[in-house]
Order: C-alpha cells, then sequence, then structure tokens
C-alpha cells in the first residue's frame, strides 16, 4: 500500500472513532443527551470501548488470512488506544456522574456487584496495555514479553462481554452481536495459523 493511501485510511479511522466522542459532545452541549444523560454517555462510551477493542482483535486473523492485508497492523494500536480512550471516559463518567465522586459506593461496588467487577477487571487489564503500547516500550521489553503481554487484550474483551452481559436485563440479547464475533475470531486464530503454515510448507516443497 503506497503513503498517500495509508494516510487517507488513518484519517477515516480517527474520524470513525471519534466520530461517538464528537456525537456525544455535541449532544451534551445542545442538551438532547435524551432522558438520561448520566446513562447515554456511560452506555455510548463502554460499547465504543468494547466494540473497538474487539476489532482491533480482528487485525492478526485478517492479516491471516492475506498476505496483501499485512498493512493493517499498523491500525491495531490505534484501535486498542481508542478502546482505552472510551474505556476511561466510561469509568469517569461512572465515578463523577453516577457517584458523585464517593469512592466508599466504588468500594462496595467493586466487591459486591459482579458486573462492576467484570468491568473493572477489564479496565484493570486495558492499563497496562495501553501503557506499553509505545514504540519504546515493544524495545525496552523486548518483542517475545512484550507479545506475551499483550495477549491479555483477549482476556480483557472477555471480561468486557461477560459485563455487558451482567449489565442488560435478563432477556436482553444486545450483548450477542459483539459476542458471537468475538467467539468468532477466537476460532478463527488457530485454524488460519494452520492454514498459513501449511501454504509456507506446500510453498517450500514446491
Ligand atoms: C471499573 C470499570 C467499569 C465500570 C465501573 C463500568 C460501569 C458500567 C455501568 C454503570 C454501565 C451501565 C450504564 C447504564 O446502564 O446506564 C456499563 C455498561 C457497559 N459497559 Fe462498563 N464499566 C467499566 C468498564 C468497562 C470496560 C473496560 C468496558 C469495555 C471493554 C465496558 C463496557 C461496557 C458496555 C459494553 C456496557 C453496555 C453498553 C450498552 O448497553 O450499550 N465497561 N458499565
Amino acid at each position: 500500500m503506497n503513503r498517500k493511501t495509508l494516510i487517507t485510511l488513518k484519517t477515516l479511522t480517527w474520524i470513525a472513532c471519534l466520530s461517538p466522542f464528537a456525537l456525544l459532545a455535541y449532544e451534551a452541549v445542545t442538551n438532547t443527551l435524551g432522558p438520561d444523560p448520566t446513562s447515554t454517555i456511560a452506555l455510548t462510551t463502554g460499547y465504543n470501548a468494547l466494540l473497538m477493542l474487539i476489532l482491533s482483535l480482528a487485525v492478526t486473523p485478517l492479516r491471516l488470512l492475506s498476505s496483501r492485508l499485512s498493512w493493517l497492523i499498523k491500525f491495531r494500536r490505534l484501535l486498542g488506544l481508542f478502546a482505552f480512550f472510551y474505556a476511561s471516559i466510561h469509568l469517569a463518567t461512572y465515578v463523577a456522574l453516577y457517584l458523585n465522586f464517593d469512592m466508599s459506593i466504588f468500594k462496595t461496588d467493586i466487591t459486591k456487584r459482579r458486573f462492576i467487577i467484570a468491568g473493572f477487571l477489564a479496565y484493570s487489564l486495558l492499563v497496562p496495555l495501553a501503557a506499553t503500547s509505545t514504540t519504546w516500550s515493544i524495545r525496552k521489553l523486548g518483542g517475545k514479553r512484550w507479545n506475551r503481554l499483550h495477549k491479555l487484550v483477549y482476556l480483557a474483551a472477555i471480561c468486557g462481554i461477560i459485563h455487558y452481559w451482567w449489565q442488560v436485563k435478563p432477556g436482553v440479547l444486545s450483548p450477542m452481536n459483539l459476542t458471537i464475533t468475538l467467539v468468532v475470531l477466537f476460532l478463527a486464530r488457530p485454524v488460519l495459523t494452520f492454514l498459513q503454515k501449511r501454504r509456507t510448507q506446500r510453498a517450500v516443497s514446491v
């Protein structure tokens, strides 16, 4: 892929990832966040955090699918950092708007409410990943250790999905789409790795 196309795609990704935030900001300024503004902010930021996290996980299977998609790696970090950005606003909304900074309620919540425990776990797993997302960190940790640490992203996504399911009312199936996407991505990875190895072996033996 040439430089110009890459820059265009990166710009479009930035616009797409920032648009939920821009829309929320617009609705906040124009007082159109709906009957429960706090919930609108929490739900939008939570959903987009999980969506971007799962999209970042789609990069590796897509690259395994075709070597022509290897450029997608340049988007994985961006998507991961946007997931962290939305998760941070999500958490800040909870602390500031739901709890009014009453950290004693937070302490009770992260020990007693199971959906908060799962959300907290997901966020705690995202922190070291965001902190080590720089090229400097990759060099400092070494590729192998960095890769091992960044496998935590799968666990963060699972905790995020569990948090989502535990948050919705019984019978509500809105988390299903993201759950199926995550399951497909989990299953695709070993299958595609196997197929890629076979392709390479065949190419070597020809
Ligand atoms: C300590 C950390 C977290 C807390 C306290 C928290 C809290 C909440 C709360 C209170 C809601 C319900 C909002 C409402 O019904 O008005 C919610 C929903 C949600 N949260 Fe979190 N959350 C946390 C971390 C996360 C993380 C890290 C993710 C994503 C990776 C996430 C994804 C979601 C999703 C997808 C929803 C449901 C959105 C929807 O129904 O459309 N949360 N969270």
